[in-house]
Parts: C-alpha cells; structure tokens; sequence
C-alpha cells in the first residue's frame, strides 16, 4: 500500500508534549507534516506551565528532519486557542488538521468533586476541544479541506467511577465531534473521535487517585497485553483519521490493547407505542423486555433527524 503522507499538511496537536499526543506529533511530523507543537507544560492536574515541553518534542522533530513549531498557550482560554490557531497561520500559513488531544485529569468521587476541579476539566477537555474547531474552522472551510480528530475516552463513552468532570466531557466531546462532523461536511471538513488507551502520565495519576478507592473493581492489567498500554499503539489510529487517506466522519473509534474498532451509539428496534395518545406508565413496564431487546435488531443513526426516518421506516 501507498504510504500515507503529510507533505504539505500544517498539523496542530494539542497536548503534545508527552503521552499520547508526543506520539501523534512525532509520527504525523516523520510523515512531512509541518506540526505545532502545543502543550501547556504544567501538572497532571492543569496547573503551572511552561514552554519547555512544547519546545522539547518540537526540538526531537527538528533534529529528526522535521518541521515544527512549539506553543504553550493553554487550550482552556479562548485567547489560548485562538493563539495557537495564529501561531499555525503565521508561520505555516495555514491549517489542515487539528488534534484535540490536551488533557488533565483531577479525580474524586462525584460527591467530594469541588466545582474548580470540575470547571477546569470540562474546560480543557470540552470546552478547550469547541473553541479550537471554532478558530480553525473558518480556515479549513474556506480552502474546503480539514480533518479534525476528537479525543473522547472510554471513561466517559462507556463510564468509570471517581471521574465525574473528565467522563462528562469526553461525552461531551463525542457528542461536540458529531455535531462538527454533520456541519463540517459541506465543508470538506472531516471530523471523528478516537478513545485511546495507555499508560502516560495522566494514566498514572489515575491508578494512583484510585488505589484502595475501587472497591471490587479490578484495576490491575493482565501481563498478557505485552507492550499495547505504551501511547504509540494510539496513533496508528489518531494518525489514520487525521489523513487524506481518510474519507470517513462522524465517528467514534477504540484503540484499546491493540484492538481497533468503531464505536458506536444504537438504539434499539424497541417497542412502537400508540402515536394518537401517550402510552401509559403500565405500557412501558408491560414492554420493558421489547424496549430493550438489542437482538431483534437496532439503529445507528447519524443525526437526530434520522433517528425519526428510521423509525417511520418500519411503519
Ligand atoms: P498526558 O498527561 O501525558 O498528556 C496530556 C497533555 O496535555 C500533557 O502533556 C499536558 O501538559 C497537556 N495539557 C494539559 N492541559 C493543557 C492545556 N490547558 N493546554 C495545552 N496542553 C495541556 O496524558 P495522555 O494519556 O497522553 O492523554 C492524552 C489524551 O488522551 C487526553 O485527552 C486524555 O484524556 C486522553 N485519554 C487518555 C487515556 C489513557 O489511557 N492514557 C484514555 C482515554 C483518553
């Protein structure tokens, strides 16, 4: 197969200055991307900064052949993202893919979570990933090209205890990336979700926050997984989805102990109540097993208003 290239491509990644988007950065560059190197350079939890990490994995591109240019503006502020958009517009003259990949990570239980806590990780994560496709998108529209790569995660897709702020982002951040992709394809602009796993830093921190918390939840890994907790088994994927190569949008894909696979929100065939009056509380319970049974069939469907076409189609 043809190499898939990134020659004459201008890449941002946020959060690149170690973990998982270090490694999205280094590849993405080793193909002939031009990337910005952005990380905030604080702690796991968000706080502090400094420019040195951006600096060091745009100094590893360089020396490697490449062409990178660092940033540490936080993705958090609105001034940040903005800046980062510029700095990739100023010295690279354009922008064709975003990687929203920058993360922190601050748990508790839900019922322990402080609202500064749960205001800075939905605005890294959430609301950091909406203002950055808000300042790149009239660029990738205007030349009719973008790729935009959505970092979600399994504890918010499918749950996780003692990560209340960081799973409802990533939620939300699945559910910002089908929005995007439905207003983006007339644009040229591509836009899916990737939930990876590793062990980094913030992964770290987490089996750290949890340890004696989990009761009954086994947190350990099985020594059978060989290397696929290290960030690169991520960026095949990451780096897939942020290609030319990729004609596909408005998904959600796992990489998970180097299993790929596409993830998927469905709903099932269910029961059709009356559409003349409200069903009663009685007709649900007495429907419960139908409203739930997945193996008579169900929809994936992309976009709300196709959720209604699927079921009038059955009519
Ligand atoms: P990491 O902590 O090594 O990387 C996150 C990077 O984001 C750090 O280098 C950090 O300095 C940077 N960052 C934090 N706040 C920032 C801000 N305001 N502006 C710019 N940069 C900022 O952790 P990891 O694991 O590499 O995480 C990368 C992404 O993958 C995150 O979005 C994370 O939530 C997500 N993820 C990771 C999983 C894992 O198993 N490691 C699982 C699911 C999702």
């Amino acid at each position: 197969m043809e190499q898939i290239s990134f020659e004459g491509r201008v890449v941002i990644v946020t959060g690149a200055g170690g973990g998982i988007g270090r490694a999205h950065a280094l590849e993405i560059a080793r193909r002939g991307g031009r990337v910005v190197v952005n990380d905030l350079g604080g702690d796991v939890a968000g706080r502090g900064g400094s420019a040195s990490m951006a600096e060091k994995v745009a100094e590893e591109i360089r020396a490697a052949g490449g062409e990178a240019a660092a940033n540490h503006d936080s993705v958090a502020t609105t001034e940040g993202c903005n800046a980062i958009v510029a700095q990739a517009v100023a010295e690279f003259g354009k922008v064709d893919v975003l990687i929203n990949n920058a993360g922190i990570m601050r748990n508790d239980t839900l019922a322990e979570t402080c609202d500064e806590d749960w205001d800075a990780v939905i605005a890294t994560h959430l609301t950091g990933s909406f203002k950055l496709t808000r300042a790149v998108w009239p660029h990738m529209a205007a030349q009719g090209y973008g790729r935009i790569v959505y970092t979600a995660s399994s504890a918010g897709i499918f749950g996780n205890p003692m990560v209340g702020g960081y799973g409802a982002a990533k939620a939300g951040i699945a559910g910002l990336m089908h929005v995007a992709a439905m207003e983006g394809q007339a644009h040229g602009i591509l836009c899916n979700g990737l939930m990876p796993n590793a062990v980094s830093r913030m992964a770290m921190q987490a089996a750290a926050d949890w340890a004696g918390k989990l009761e009954g939840i086994e947190t350990a890994m099985p020594a059978s997984i060989g290397n696929a907790m290290q960030v690169e088994f991520n960026t095949p994927l990451a780096v897939y989805l942020a290609s030319e190569h990729c004609t596909v949008t408005h998904g959600l894909y796992s990489q998970c102990l180097g299993r790929m696979a596409h993830v998927f929100i469905g709903a099932t065939h269910g029961w059709q109540g009356p559409r003349d009056v409200p069903p009663s509380v009685e007709d649900v319970a007495a429907h419960w097993n139908e409203i739930c049974d997945a193996a008579k069939g169900y929809d994936v469907p992309l976009g709300a208003t196709q959720e209604h076409a699927l079921v009038m189609s059955r009519d």
